[in-house]
């Protein structure tokens, strides 16, 4: 059976971020996949700190955080990060977390699901594309889900429109199964 790290994306008290991993660890649940949540709120990395590049070959995280971090990203098979849109960008405590890791993303399946305003985070799903396919050539999916405040969601995150919420998120989540094999 598969593993599959849904990351969460928002460290605010009233996040809607944490309504939209629950969804996405019911849905996987469904899928029959073994489901980890890496809460970035929880893990506490530190910002980019180390003396060296990730990508140097002497590179040894000593932060528990992050060698945790670290350790939950290689054993997955697919991560799924679920990001809000901040100031046309991915939120910035996930972007800290892929700094932190270099050849762990190599070859790596990954699943965008956001959430936003006008572009429903596609302008963040952008930055991830590029930070994780374009420089550290992790596997992202073509299929990203983008929902909608006003349209999918409420503001507080509850479901406006559900199935056209379950139907992007499933879009994506079918997409990884079809991957895995
Ligand atoms: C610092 C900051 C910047 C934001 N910038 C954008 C933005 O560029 N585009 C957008 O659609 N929403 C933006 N928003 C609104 C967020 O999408 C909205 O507040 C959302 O609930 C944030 O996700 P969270 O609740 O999981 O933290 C921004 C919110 C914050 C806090």
């Amino acid at each position: 059976m598969s593993n599959i790290l849904v990351v969460t994306g928002s460290v605010r008290p009233n996040s809607v971020n944490s309504k939209v991993v629950s969804l996405v660890v019911r849905l996987l649940e469904q899928r029959n996949l073994i489901v980890a949540v890496a809460d970035l709120g929880e893990l506490q990395l530190p910002f980019y700190d180390d003396p060296l590049p990730p990508s140097h070959p002497e590179f040894v995280p000593t932060n528990a955080g992050v060698r945790r971090w670290t350790a939950m990203v290689a054993d997955a098979d697919a991560v799924v990060l679920v990001t809000p849109e901040y100031n046309h960008t991915m939120s910035p405590v996930q972007l800290n977390a892929i700094d932190w890791i270099y050849k762990g993303w190599a070859g790596k399946l990954v699943a965008l699901i956001g959430y936003g305003w006008r572009s429903g985070a596609a302008q963040a799903h952008a930055t991830a594309r590029e930070a994780l396919a374009a420089n550290l050539k992790a596997e992202v999916l073509d299929t990203q889900a983008n929902l909608f405040f006003a349209k999918d969601l409420a503001p507080d995150g509850s479901m406006l429109d559900e199935a056209a919420v379950l139907a992007k998120v499933n879009a994506s989540l079918d997409k990884i199964v079809a991957h895995l094999g």
